[in-house]
């Protein structure tokens, strides 16, 4: 074979090899190989050398243009391939803007929860701290401190759960009272607190009582504080969570830690206050207990009964979304049922 021969037959494998490849990889493997320093046409170049002398232009010309020919094909195919593999991409990563969005679906605080947070909120501007107390309670601060010892027949409206003779599911979150009371340091000012939390007693089979439920405490100690300030404080929220119609009433009632009680009823959310069988005709709810923190609770938490008075109010959450939103029965709260809990959204 002559040596024009040899490059034609180079030209020839080359560009069916170019047309064949569908890989950029292999394609320059393809490029290193024929058109390199160890390649075929580099070596027929210098065979050129052996030609006898009026030979050697034209073969070497026809050299270069092969190799010309099999540089162009092999950049016309990278181009090919290059714009195949973006396409491919485009086409992967394509965005239909105009489809309609995925609706993610946004969570709410519990209805419950949102009253306790609009209290907490309330009392936190009024300057109070916000507290947790523990929900396995000792019975010493959840009856006795709460000057109810150990025979007290006022126990027996607060049965629970016990966990030992002295550890129980707290009935109410007044220990937090005796808790607080015990460590406040007054020379550093009042106690102004308000503790929420969950509390337990034994269920009833009645739609108005869960064997666990919520509760928020609230507990004012310092000089010169009177029933006035009680009535004021508990006329503000009332104003804050139902609206600023709504008004309430202080009856006398008992509580063990408390001397004044009261019991505060605040206007019938049905009639406002008309009289309707929701209020049973006398116009007022009852919603939360309340009173003057007897010296009892004070002296056993070695504050002096003397110096330092205050109230305390116990606010069930639970009670005052039942009437804030006309439910009936208190163990809807606790089912767990998107319908029933989607309707008191707050994004309205
Ligand atoms: N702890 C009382 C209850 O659960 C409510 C209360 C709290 C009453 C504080 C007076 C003062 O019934």
């Amino acid at each position: 074979m002559t040596l024009r021969e040899d490059l034609t037959a180079i030209k020839d494998q080359g560009l069916s090899d170019i047309s064949l490849t569908n890989d950029l990889k292999k394609l320059n493997e393809i490029r290193v190989n024929l058109l390199g320093k160890k390649g075929p046409i580099t070596s027929a170049l210098r065979g050129i050398r052996d030609l006898p002398v009026e030979q050697r232009p034209e073969v070497g010309s026809y050299a270069n243009e092969i190799r010309d020919a099999l540089s162009t094909a092999i950049e016309n195919k990278k181009q090919v391939l290059e714009d195949a593999a973006l396409n491919e991409q485009l086409a992967n990563e394509k965005i239909d803007v105009t489809l309609p969005a995925d609706h993610t679906l946004q969570g709410q605080p519990h209805v419950i929860q949102q009253i306790i947070d609009q209290v907490v909120d309330l009392f936190l501007g009024m300057g109070y701290q916000i507290l947790n107390g523990p929900e396995i309670e000792e019975d010493h601060y959840n009856f006795e401190m709460m000057n109810l010892p150990k025979d007290h027949p006022a126990r027996d409206m607060q049965d629970t759960f016990y966990l030992s003779d002295d550890i129980l599911m707290r009935t109410q979150t007044s220990p937090m009272q005796a808790r607080t009371l015990e460590t406040h340091n007054f020379e550093e000012g009042p106690l102004k607190m308000i503790s929420p939390g969950v509390v337990y007693r034994r269920d009833t089979d009645d739609p108005t009582h869960s064997h666990q439920f919520h509760q928020i405490e609230g507990l004012v100690i310092d000089k010169n504080i009177t029933m006035t300030d009680l009535k004021g404080t508990l006329l503000t929220m009332t104003h804050e969570i139902f609206g600023d119609k709504f008004d309430i009433r202080l009856r006398p009632s008992y509580f063990p830690f408390t001397e004044p009680s009261v019991e505060v009823d605040v206007t019938c959310f049905n009639c406002m206050g008309k009289g309707c069988d929701v209020c049973k005709h006398t116009g007022w709810i009852e919603v939360l207990g309340a009173g003057m923190v007897h010296p009892n609770v004070l002296n056993m938490a070695g504050v002096d009964p003397e110096v330092y008075g205050g109230f305390a109010f116990g606010i069930g959450p639970d009670r005052f979304a039942m009437l804030k939103y006309g439910v009936s029965d208190i163990r809807d709260f606790y089912l767990d049922d998107i319908r029933f809990l989607n309707q008191f959204s707050k994004r309205g």
